[in-house]
């Protein structure tokens, strides 16, 4: 039997090799009868609005249309090979996707003498952003907050069935930056500051875009992208693609682990970081993608720019004095297909004459085609180059729904609850307040139906506010929605009015409770670089005037990144982060409040109190020095509001019996830990244990502490469970000063909650 099933193996992989052989073969059959023409074509990457009809190749009319001469141009004289994007940044149907993608196509396949199948490409990152109907869920920030990877995949399963029922087979997610600071304008885009987090479920997530099997020829599966490679977040001005300086083992310990994983999934595709690391600008960066991701972490997929990002090297980044130079650049250092979006007959014209005058070689130019080639034949565009909305009945249905309003649900995290002020029971008179309590748009943020997730509103009026899933689950006459300030239309995203503070607060007076709705409204990428960390002054008047009736608030943050409340915190009753939950967010928070669903998220960021201290939870030791003689108060100590990995639950969790198996270890051996956790109240609810490490001392200064592993368990009411992690010895290690990867020997502590064990690494 064993023999059978060894054979039964030797099969399988036999089949395998000769299916990949098959493609390898393939590819290089068609790249054998490909003109330099079509060869530099491939590596174009165009927006929709340059070949749609309308004024110009930046914007376009509706409805959306083909237009026949501008598409000849592209892509039968210039046989440009991907395009990407909507147009006028605005959602279409799934039938105006299956139309258009097809119209494309068909120029593509009928009128030129390769045949080869565009690769269309989109942003759908928290479900599939330009579709009209689809099912949105959490952004990236909320998901990880459940703890629960599952969620990410479910959201990347449904996000690629639905970018599949749009007839786009390419998506540009998962982000796999390391959101680390606040003050960043996409740290929502992000699975927050920790690389394990970051790791597991941007794995997740991988797996529901390209299935289980790896097979993207699936209908149902799509190739992803991850970006930003390496170290996009991790900028000193805190703001959208300005400089970053990293030595190469911190980007080794915190930003490149995430993409290793990765591609070991087999991530297909990968976008390159538009902003510069040391003075680098990374798309002119032969190191990291050429000795790192492809020789040191063995990725065969394609390398992708963003948006404009070659020509970027000359016009901003000042590294190349002409454009052309730009290009000889950027894809001698490993570019195999460039977002032009808009110039392209320059890119083609550039990239080809430098292959003729030797300044590109020509197998520079067969390696990124390949690669671009195999990727469509996995896909499997050349026989099903659209796929038909008519055959994904599930498009935007009920199940997909219900698992959005899963995650949103797990997710939601309450921060504070004095006097266990929540849940509210039975039918209290409610006040709703607040420039976030009565639209879609800022519980989905950006990237929602638009780039700057603007236009929310107009598209996702069947979904419930927070004050509508507030008056749905206690009743319309006991529940009331004054804004008191609100966002300025059409105004930069922060921008704000006062209307009716007074009104609210005379009402407040009549209620019962305040539930107060703060926070951001939608922004991503340069668009919502900021200058101020804090609240926005005029919501922080409409929290301390209200305070001043004596009524209890419950503040709800609808954010998508901390903003600074540390001085009106101390005014609230209870807190509670719904972070941005997706369409489904509201009712999940309703069900929260009511006591239907009990919470039981964590915050997967440190959230800061102060702008002067904004640490990750693994600083350095240093960070906190406290005087030795007492004389003096030392500032900059890490004070943070809520700490990583923070959040309450209606149950009460006790912790007890932290144990470890033995005291001293071999590199080549597990650790195995367990403890005991008991839920001493009446209610049944979720409990995330969460496993550190503190490595004592090392030839690097080491992190206060590292997250080494979690699970979220389900423990009734009454009950005790034991949970047990085995951790490798392996996974302790960190990057020391030459950039390699050591586990040094001495004491390390190991910490679930607040208990403790110490243990020698031999
Ligand atoms: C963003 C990318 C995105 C691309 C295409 C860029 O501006 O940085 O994350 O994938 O646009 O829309």
């Amino acid at each position: 039997m064993k023999y059978l099933f060894i054979l039964f193996l030797f099969l399988i992989s036999c089949n395998q090799t000769k299916e990949f052989s098959d493609i390898d073969k393939e590819v290089d059959d068609i790249l054998k009868s490909m003109t330099l023409d079509e060869k530099v074509g491939q590596m174009t990457q165009i927006n929709l609005t340059v070949i749609a009809k309308g004024p110009n190749k930046w914007s376009s009319s509706f409805p959306l249309e083909i237009d026949h001469k501008k598409t000849k141009k592209a892509i039968v004289d210039y046989k440009v090979g991907s395009v990407l994007n909507t147009i006028n940044n605005t959602a279409q149907k799934p039938k105006v996707w299956f139309k258009t993608i097809s119209d494309i196509q068909s120029y593509a396949i009928d009128s030129t003498k390769m045949k080869i199948p565009i690769i269309y490409g989109i942003d759908a990152i928290h479900g599939t952003t330009y579709t009209d109907g689809a099912t949105m869920f959490p952004q990236q920030i909320t998901t990880a907050a459940s703890w629960n990877p599952e969620n990410a995949y479910n959201m990347a399963v449904v996000c690629a069935y639905e970018t599949r029922a749009s007839s786009i087979p390419w998506n540009f997610s998962p982000v796999l930056d390391l959101g680390l600071d606040p003050r960043f304008p996409r740290q929502f885009e992000t699975f927050g500051e920790d690389p394990l987090i970051v790791e597991r479920f941007g794995d997740a997530m991988i797996k529901g875009y390209q299935g289980d099997k790896n097979d993207i020829s699936n209908k149902y599966n799509v190739a992803a992208c991850m970006k930003h490679f390496v170290g996009y977040q991790a900028v000193i001005s805190g703001k959208d693609r300005t400089p970053a300086y990293i030595p190469d083992n911190v980007l080794s310990e915190y930003h490149i682990e995430p993409f290793k994983k990765a591609i070991e999934s087999g991530a297909k595709t990968i976008m390159i970081n538009s902003g510069l690391i040391n003075g680098v600008p990374v798309h002119a960066d032969y190191n990291l993608m050429i000795n790192v991701l492809r020789n040191k972490l063995g990725f065969q997929g394609v390398i992708l720019t963003d948006w404009e990002d070659i020509r970027k090297l000359h016009d901003r980044d000042k590294v190349a004095k002409t454009q052309r130079e730009a290009i000889k650049i950027a894809i001698n250092a490993g570019i195999d297909m460039s977002m032009v979006p808009y110039e392209y007959e320059h890119f083609i014209k550039n990239l080809k004459s430098l292959v003729e005058e030797g300044e590109v070689s020509i197998e520079r130019i067969d390696d990124a085609v390949k690669r671009i080639l195999k990727l469509k034949l996995e896909l499997d565009l050349f026989n099903n180059p659209v796929t038909n909305y008519e055959e994904y009945d599930d498009f935007g249905s009920k199940k997909h729904h219900e698992l959005a309003y899963k995650s949103a649900s797990e997710s939601i995290t309450l921060l504070k609850n004095n006097d266990d002020i929540l849940p509210l029971k039975g039918k209290p008179r409610i006040l709703v307040t607040g420039p976030n309590g009565n639209n879609m748009r800022t519980l989905n943020g950006a990237w929602t139906y638009s780039w700057q997730g603007e236009l929310t509103d107009d598209f996702a009026g069947e979904y419930n506010t927070i004050y509508e899933s507030i008056r749905n689950t206690y009743g319309s006459s006991n529940v009331k929605y004054i804004p008191g300030v609100s966002y300025r239309k059409g105004a930069n995203y922060y921008e704000m009015d006062e209307i009716d503070i007074q009104k609210v607060v005379n009402e407040a007076r009549r209620s019962d409770y305040i539930i107060l709705c703060l926070g951001e409204n939608t922004y991503t990428e340069k668009p919502g670089d900021l200058n101020d960390l804090n609240i926005h002054r005029l919501q922080s008047k409409l929290a301390i005037e209200l305070s001043k009736t004596g009524k209890p608030i419950i503040l709800i943050l609808n954010l998508g990144r901390p903003r600074l409340i540390s001085d009106i915190e101390p005014l609230m009753s209870a807190v509670v982060n719904v972070y941005l939950p997706g369409n489904f967010g509201a009712d999940a928070l309703a069900d929260i409040l009511s006591g239907k669903v009990n919470p039981s998220g964590k915050l997967p960021y440190t959230y800061p109190a102060y702008p002067n201290s904004l640490l990750p939870y693994y600083y350095k030791p240093s960070e906190v020095q406290n005087n030795a003689q007492g004389a003096y108060n030392y500032v900059g100590e890490v004070n943070n509001l809520y700490d990583f990995g923070y959040g309450l639950s209606y149950s009460d969790f006790k912790y007890s019996k932290l144990s470890v198996n033995k005291d001293t270890f071999n590199i080549d051996e597990n650790i195995n830990i367990e403890v005991s956790i008991t839920n001493d109240s009446d209610v049944d609810g979720y409990e995330t244990v969460q496993l550190y490490s503190s490595d004592l001392y090392a030839s690097i200064t080491p992190d206060v502490k590292r997250l080494r592993d979690f699970k979220k368990i389900h423990i009734k009411s009454g009950e005790a469970k034991t949970v047990s992690f085995s951790l490798p010895v392996s996974e302790l290690e960190f990057y020391n000063i030459n950039n390699s990867p050591v586990v040094e020997e001495g004491k390390f502590k190991l910490s679930i909650n607040t208990f403790t064990k110490e243990i020698y690494i031999k």
